[in-house]
This record gives structure tokens, C-alpha cells and sequence, in this order.
């Protein structure tokens, strides 16, 4: 795939051009024998390990939505729009910025990794170099959105 380099402590590994994964868009990427998904969400890039923590459903066909906040009785607050990510089997949600779940957010967590766009490019910081990466074709069934 594209330039692998090692910066202080991370891995910086150039993905793929920033056109190729457009808002709205995911794109599933295997590094070594682990599964990346990167999301664009209203131009916010996200990566994350495509495995619930619960029973390891790939995560890529998660709904992007918000979530009802903590709010007082009788009261009903919609809030972080396409902020979460929610699991397409049992429903666990996670913040796609952090991979915290919203019900216990400092015991249960989707591994989240950082990716940014720099330049023209979708840029993923690893912890190891990996040896091997690739994209993984995928179909996007119909809640994957
Ligand atoms: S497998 Fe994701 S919530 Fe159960």
C-alpha cells in the first residue's frame, strides 16, 4: 500500500488519498490479522477495531446516530448527532471519537486508533509498524449507514 514511516513513538501509515473516502463513506482496512474501519462523518475521520466488544460483530455495519441524554424526568433531550456508533447486533453505542460506551464508558470500549487528514491524504498513527495492510471489499448493508 502507501508509505509506512516511524515517527517517535508511532507508526505513521498513509492510507489512501482523502477523495477516496468521502463524507458518508467507510472503508475497512486489515493491518496484519486486525480490521480497522475508517468512517468519515461530516468530514470527521474516525478509526476504530472492526469487533463489538461484546460478541465481536464487525462494527463497520454500525448505524450512525446520536443518543438520548441524561436529562430530568418527564424531559427528553436528543443529543451528539452522528457522534455515536451503535453495535448492529445488541445495540451497545460508542462514542466515535473515543470508542467509549455509553453505559459504562470506563469499563466497556471499542479500541479507537487516530487518523487524520493531512493534505490530500487519510493518514492512520499505529503503535507497531505493521508488516502488511490492506483494503478489505465490504458491502454496506442497508442500516449501515
Ligand atoms: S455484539 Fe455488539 S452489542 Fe452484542
Amino acid at each position: 500500500m502507501s508509505p509506512v514511516e516511524k515517527t517517535h513513538s508511532q507508526t505513521r501509515v498513509v492510507l489512501f488519498p482523502y477523495d477516496q473516502l468521502k463524507p458518508g463513506e467507510r472503508k475497512l482496512i486489515k493491518v496484519d490479522q486486525l480490521e480497522i474501519a475508517i468512517m468519515n462523518v461530516d468530514e470527521n475521520l474516525y478509526a476504530f477495531r472492526n469487533e463489538c466488544p461484546h460478541q465481536g460483530i464487525p462494527m463497520i455495519f454500525g448505524s450512525i446516530t446520536g443518543t438520548m441524554l441524561t436529562s430530568n424526568p418527564q424531559e427528553y433531550e436528543y443529543g451528539l448527532n452522528n457522534e455515536i456508533i451503535t453495535c448492529p447486533l445488541h445495540g451497545w453505542e460508542f462514542e466515535l471519537k473515543t470508542g467509549k460506551s455509553l453505559f459504562s464508558p470506563n469499563q466497556v470500549t471499542l479500541l479507537t486508533y487516530d487518523v487524520r487528514r493531512e493534505e490530500r491524504d487519510i493518514v492512520l498513527y499505529l503503535k507497531r509498524k505493521p508488516e502488511n495492510i490492506s483494503i478489505i471489499d465490504f458491502q454496506c448493508i442497508p442500516n449501515c449507514k
